[in-house]
Order: structure tokens, then sequence, then C-alpha cells
């Protein structure tokens, strides 16, 4: 499927270079990437089938912000900063989970209603008379897309609808509204900044060296597209019939059933819609695989994510999916290698800057959208130590 409106970006006149290595590594762009890039967009969190349940809730921890994500007594999905109006203590300390009727503080015991409303005050004779209506839990903004549950915590802007319209169609014909958990959601840390992971995952062009099972899947015929309007798209398709050298391939190809509610041209295809900042939605026709990446500190940094798929649990289809994550996890692991090589090699008194394939231009896209928020990463020099953010603001200006 084309994307109608979706419009190519032009790569014939790329500048070849990335981001200036310093900006790798710098606590002063952390904290402004904190603020611009993570807490004003969207950020995917979770699908609302992972929290069927009145009381099941996410937590979601990212640039000092904590997401809660429960569903009602009502129904409804609604998100609250993690935050107790008592002295701030997280409210929910687990990842995921159930928390009954009332969410309860761990610190003092004060008590919310799943709609936000402070319920209980623990002693509360050793206050002055509350007005309970003014310490509800503060709400974030909230979108649901396709099933999925987004979150800003600050700033206006598009909608996620309305930012992915021009690939509305494509994703729509996934059905991942109607999809269930697959397994548990995860996630780990690693020593490194941020984007130096996002960069390794901005490309395809290690594919061919780097993976043998994606290339044996689909690698000649692999592409990147990078539209207007910061979306960028990878395709994979394997409806050829080249010998495959692998036999998890083999076999995924073999098994994987007939996805008649996706156009044909999607039957026999991966496809990586990236949403901006960090969420990366893998469509393939038997699961949607999501993943994301979230900075912790300048040299510290976490993924997450979590497949769904429909409800068919035939045994082919479970055949399938297992081998579906067995070429995820084996990829993982050698993305994760490259994300350590790229960082390692930017700190090096050595490294002088990237020089860009046009099969990388979703790096230098992804780059030229930090620089739009940033501009101050068009210097190649580090600024003098507290001077970014000023320096930002009024380059900012002058745009
Ligand atoms: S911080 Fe939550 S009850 Fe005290
Ligand atoms: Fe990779």
């Amino acid at each position: 499927m084309r994307h109608q409106s979706a419009k190519h970006v032009n790569t014939e006149n790329m500048c070849r270079g990335g981001l200036p290595a310093w900006a790798y590594d710098n606590d002063e762009i952390t904290e402004l990437e904190k603020e611009l890039v993570f807490r004003r967009n969207w950020l995917l969190v979770d699908h609302v089938n992972a929290i069927p349940n009145s009381g099941d809730f996410t937590t979601f921890d990212v640039a000092d912000e904590r997401a809660l994500v429960v569903r009602g007594n009502d129904g409804v999905i609604r998100a609250f900063h993690n935050l107790c109006r008592h002295r701030g203590s997280r409210i929910v300390a687990q990842q995921q989970g159930n928390c009954g009727k009332v969410i309860s503080c761990p610190f003092h015991g004060w008590g919310y209603n799943l709609d936000g409303g402070l319920r209980s005050v623990a002693k509360p004779q050793s206050f002055p008379e509350i007005d309970k209506s003014k310490l509800g839990l503060k709400p974030i903004e909230m979108e649901i897309w396709h099933g999925m549950v987004f979150v800003r915590f600050a700033g206006g802007g598009p909608s996620v609808a309305e930012t992915m319209a021009p690939l509305e169609n494509e994703i729509a014909s996934y059905r991942i509204g109607d999809m269930l958990p697959h397994d548990k959601a995860w996630r780990f840390e690693m020593d490194v900044n941020w984007k130096a992971q996002v960069d390794v995952d901005n490309e395809g062009y290690h594919v061919a060296m780097a993976h043998p099972s994606l290339q044996d899947l689909y690698g000649p015929n692999y592409f990147d597209e990078v539209f207007e309007g910061n979306l960028a798209r990878a395709v994979g398709t394997f409806d050829d019939d080249r010998e495959r050298r692998l036999w998890s391939i083999r076999n995924y190809i073999k098994l994987l059933p007939e996805a008649t509610h996706l156009p044909k041209s999607h039957r026999r295809a991966w496809i990586y819609h990236g949403l901006f900042p960090t969420s990366v939605l893998e469509l393939t026709p038997d699961m949607v695989n999501f993943y994301q990446f979230l900075p912790l500190a300048t040299r510290r940094s976490a993924i997450r994510g979590q497949s769904f798929a429909s409800k068919d649990d035939s045994r082919q289809m479970r055949a399938t999916r297992y081998l579906n994550k067995r070429i995820g996890r084996v990829t993982g692991e050698e993305d994760i290698q490259l994300i350590k090589w790229s960082w390692e090699g930017m700190r090096s008194s050595a490294f002088e800057d990237f020089f860009l394939s046009d099969l990388e231009s979703g790096v230098r896209g992804y780059h030229d959208q930090l620089r739009e928020l940033m501009p101050v990463l068009n210097l190649t020099e580090v600024p003098p130590p507290g001077t970014i953010a000023a320096l930002n603001q009024e380059l900012s200006e002058k745009t």
C-alpha cells in the first residue's frame, strides 16, 4: 500500500554528517532533551488490552516524570502523574498490576479513587480541614490511538492521530486496537546515551552485514523512507521464492498463515514505523511488536517493549509467532552490540563525524528533527559549560 498523502523527503543534497559527538555525552543536552524531546511529545505507554479490568494499571517513567495509566470502575482509562499530593511519593511502585478499588500511597497511606479523586487521608485529625477536591491526582494529557495509550507531559500541538494521518490507512489495516498482549512487557537498561540506540535503529544499511536473519528474510527487498511531517517507515518484503539459508526463516515463511485482513502487499512484509521521539511499531502479518528507547541519564538508557497479537491461537500461528519472536530476539542482541560500539566510538578522541550513506537517510532525518528542536546541536564545538540552555533559546528565537 502506498501512502496517498505522505510525501518523501528529498535526500539528494543531504548533508552526510551527524550530530556533533559532544551532543551524545553532555548533561546540559540531556536536560534540554528531557524537556524538548520527551516531555513535549507523545509517548507510547501501553495497549488498552494490557489493562482490561478496573484497577489494572501501567506505570511509565521518563525525563523525571512518572505516569500512571489506570482503568477506572467505569471502564475508562485515565492517565495521572504517579505522584502523591501529600509529599510526592509515587503512589504505585510496580510497572504493571491491579490496584483494586483504591490506590494507596505506600508512604503514609493516603488513598485515591481510580478516577484520581482523593478518597482518604491517614490520621486526618493531624491536619487542618482538608478540601479533598483540590488534592486529587494530577491528570496527564492522554490519547488512545488504535488501542495504544499515549501520554504527553507538557505542551500542546497535534494529536497522535493527526501526526500519523498520512500513514493511517496502512496502520488501520492491522487492527491493532483489537489485539491482545502476546507476552509480558520487557525492559532492560544499557550504559549508553539514548541517541546511540536510536541511531542504530534508524537505518537498515547495516542489515546485510549485521543481521543474518533479517538479511535472509527480506535483505534485498528492504528500504527506508522518510516522509515530510517527521514520519519514518522501513519496509522489508519476503514475497519472493529465494532459497532461505536459515531454518528459522525458512520455517517462518512456510508457516506464516495468509493474513487475509491485510492487503496482499502486506501479507509477506515486515514494516517498521517510527513514532517520534523513540517509539517503534513493527508491523508483521502475525503480530505487532512495539519497542521504545528512553533516556535515564546522559550515559544510561532503557529499552522497553511488548508484542500484541490477534486472538488466533492455532498451533500454526503459535509456531509462527515463536519464530517471529526468536528472529526479533537474535536481531535485538546484534543491535545491542552495534549500539555499544557506536557509543564507544563517539567518545574516542579519533571520532570526527558520521559520513552517512543515502541508505541512512533515517538517521539524518532524525538528527534534523533534533536540530530543529535544539538548534544548539548545529554547533560542532561544545559550548562553554553552563551556557547551553540559554544559547539554545537564543538560537531558537533566531530561527
Ligand atoms: S506521600 Fe503519599 S501519603 Fe505521604
Ligand atoms: Fe539493527
